[in-house]
């Protein structure tokens, strides 16, 4: 085993620092970090002790809750706890089911004007979900549609939401984009060494980011979004968190609105709150909410 191995193996959090992070991110965050985390959160922290040229992890505990630098590190610890893996066209059966039977149901329901579409990705990581909306979108409208739409990415990740605003991917991230769209959507990056690319800035015009906590009590956003995607969050809340985002989501939608969570969280209850499932994972909102 190596020097560096063993001072890894060495370096941990002071149980009391880890208690206390798990404390405040599931107060403040609503993420789950049972002790099976554990190992990986102190992974993702260790860049932070670089940063800030400390000792190591406990010198890290220490620093937050003894020094009282809590406030001035939480931006950046929310950001190395959050998993912020995403994808282009990532769970393309929804991109789909948009496509083909929302929009168009969506259309005829907005009468013989043009529709105007609001869609929210409420978990919007770095922009992946959100672009690939807008890739979606404006090849219907290239295709005859008649609508018009914006797009708000939200995150509690301040970091990953300087990437969104950026749009800048590299070629792995963009290989899910199929060829044509790739195309018209994506510019290469001038240096095709850096085998990047970057969303052409018609559609970055039409897709915003900012920052909200799923967790607020008060969300600052419309009322009448036709579509939320709020995809592969819920799994990291426990129940009754995964219960209350979907019930003040559901508020922002309009009836007859489209709700998606991802294939593999549940939406127990969801009745209840006016929500009927429509497909897998997606759920709209009825005209009259049951009393
Ligand atoms: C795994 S990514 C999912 C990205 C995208 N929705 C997808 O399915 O590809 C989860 C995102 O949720 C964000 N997140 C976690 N807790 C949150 C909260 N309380 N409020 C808002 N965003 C949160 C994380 O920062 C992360 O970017």
């Amino acid at each position: 085993m190596s020097m560096a191995a063993v001072d890894i193996l060495a370096d941990r959090l002071a149980d009391r620092h880890f208690r206390s992070i798990v404390d405040l991110i599931e107060r403040q965050v609503g993420i789950q970090l049972p002790a099976a985390k554990r190992t990986m959160v102190e992974g993702r922290l260790r860049k932070r002790v670089r940063a800030l040229d400390l000792d190591g992890l406990e010198a890290y505990g220490r620093h937050l809750f003894d020094e009282g630098r809590l406030d001035a590190e939480y931006t950046h610890l929310v950001d190395c706890v959050t998993t912020n893996k995403t994808d282009f066209f990532r769970e393309p059966a929804h991109f789909e089911f948009l496509r083909d039977v929302a929009v168009p149901k969506l259309a005829t329901q907005a009468g013989t004007g043009p529709l105007q579409l609001k869609v929210w990705s409420a978990a919007a990581s770095i922009g992946a979900e959100a672009y690939t909306l807008a890739i979606v979108l404006d090849d219907m409208i290239r295709r005859g549609h008649r609508l018009s739409f914006s797009i708000l990415g939200t995150d509690i990740s301040t970091e990953v939401l300087g990437r969104a605003g950026d749009g800048i991917y590299s070629h792995e991230m963009l290989a899910p984009i199929p060829p044509d769209l790739r195309r018209r959507y994506v510019m290469e990056a001038l240096d095709s060494a850096r085998r990047e690319g970057r969303i052409v800035p018609e559609l970055r015009r039409r897709v915003q980011f900012r920052h909200l906590n799923l967790m607020d009590e008060h969300y600052d956003v419309d009322r009448d979004v036709d579509i939320v995607l709020c995809r592969n969050v819920l799994i990291y809340f426990d129940k009754s968190t995964q219960k209350a985002v979907i019930e003040h989501l559901a508020r922002h939608l309009r009836p007859g609105g489209y709700l998606i969570v991802g294939h593999s969280e549940s939406m127990a209850g969801a009745g209840a709150i006016g929500l009927n499932q429509v497909s897998s994972s997606v759920f709209r909102k009825v005209s009259q909410a049951p009393r």
